[in-house]
């Protein structure tokens, strides 16, 4: 196969160096194109029209020239998709439709969410198409290369291709795991679940700390959390603590009463986790019928602000 021919230079199990072209030079794809460059491979061209593209591309992958899509395709013997999810099905069929894919190149995009069938129209041109989503979070920041080190990939392949796939991501620092083609979805909302909620968690919990006096809510909520976040790694429900995993239901009935009063659009939120956390201490033994269902009884019966 052509992009994994041996070269001459830097030993006999490395791959050979390929063109690679970035589409776009996002928080992902100019990381990923950093990444593969210094794994000595050759990024030739990468595509991005905002200026914080603009910007990023000159930082981490400088004098790379920026141009249009098709241009970039053309260009490459790999090439990484690093779009938006939703852009991501007609990027492929439109380029499909120029006839820019050729046989033989490789393509990869980045989404989560997706599988290999949104690279069908490519596939059908002759391209070998993977999936590999890194499980981590980019900000564009210069942090984001270094973060790449020992990252998981879920990676979705044909079988034949999973050699191709693990030496792609091993050569961008990554891990790859596998994951099933019907079960994309699914995984990209464990993610979603675990790191952006926990995200948007974390700020609701500092706003709460602020409304609560607390002036410098990240020094409370640092040791704390870490603390709850390895305990939930390594024990799952069993390293849940608090009033939910006792069955008080009386401190409970206070959370809710004080977020009605002082912070109403906090309520559905923690409604919603208590609950969830009731139905899980239950399932995982932590709680007996008769400890949940006076809980489950008290947040069934609070009245959501509008
Ligand atoms: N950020 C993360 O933490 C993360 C982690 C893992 C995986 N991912 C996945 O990686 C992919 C990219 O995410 P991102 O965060 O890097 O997005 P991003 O920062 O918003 O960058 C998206 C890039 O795609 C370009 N683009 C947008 N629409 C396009 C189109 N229709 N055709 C061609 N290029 C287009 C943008 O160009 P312009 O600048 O010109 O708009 C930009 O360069 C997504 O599938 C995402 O799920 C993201």
């Amino acid at each position: 196969m052509k992009q994994f021919r041996r070269t001459a230079s830097p030993g006999p199990d490395a791959p050979a160096r390929l063109r690679v072209g970035v589409v776009g030079a996002g928080r992902v794809g100019a990381v990923l194109g950093a990444a593969l460059a210094a794994a000595g491979h050759q990024v030739v061209a990468a595509a991005g029209l905002s200026a914080a593209s603009q910007d990023r591309a000159q930082r981490l992958l400088p004098g790379v020239p920026l141009l249009p899509t098709d241009e970039v395709v053309a260009a490459s013997d790999l090439v990484v998709l690093a779009v938006p999810d939703d852009a991501l099905p007609g990027l492929v069929a439109g380029l499909a439709e120029t006839g820019v894919w050729r046989r033989g190149q490789l393509a990869f995009h980045t989404s989560g969410a997706h599988g290999l069938a949104v690279l069908a129209p490519a596939q059908a041109a002759g391209v070998l198409g993977l999936a590999l989503h890194p499980a981590m979070t980019f900000s564009g920041g210069p942090e984001d290369l270094d973060r790449l080190a020992g990252t998981p990939f879920g990676v979705t392949s044909l079988p034949e291709h999973r050699p191709v796939a693990e030496t792609v991501v091993l050569e961008m620092g990554g891990e790859p795991f596998w994951v099933a083609e019907t079960d994309r979805v699914l995984y990209h909302a464990a993610l979603v679940t675990g790191a952006n909620h926990l995200v948007t968690l974390v700020a609701e919990a500092a706003d709460l700390l602020r409304t609560a006096g607390v002036d410098q809510p990240a020094r409370v909520l640092g040791p704390l959390l870490g603390a709850a976040l390895h305990n939930g790694l390594r024990r799952g429900d069993a390293g849940l603590t608090g009033p939910v995993s006792r069955g008080d239901v009386g401190t409970v009935a206070g959370h809710v009463a004080a977020l009605t009063q002082r912070a109403p659009a906090a309520v559905a939120g923690y409604v919603a986790m208590a609950r969830r956390t009731t139905e899980r201490a239950q399932a995982a033994g932590r709680l007996k019928p008769h400890e949940a269902q006076p809980l489950t009884d008290l947040l069934d019966g609070v009245e959501v602000p509008s």
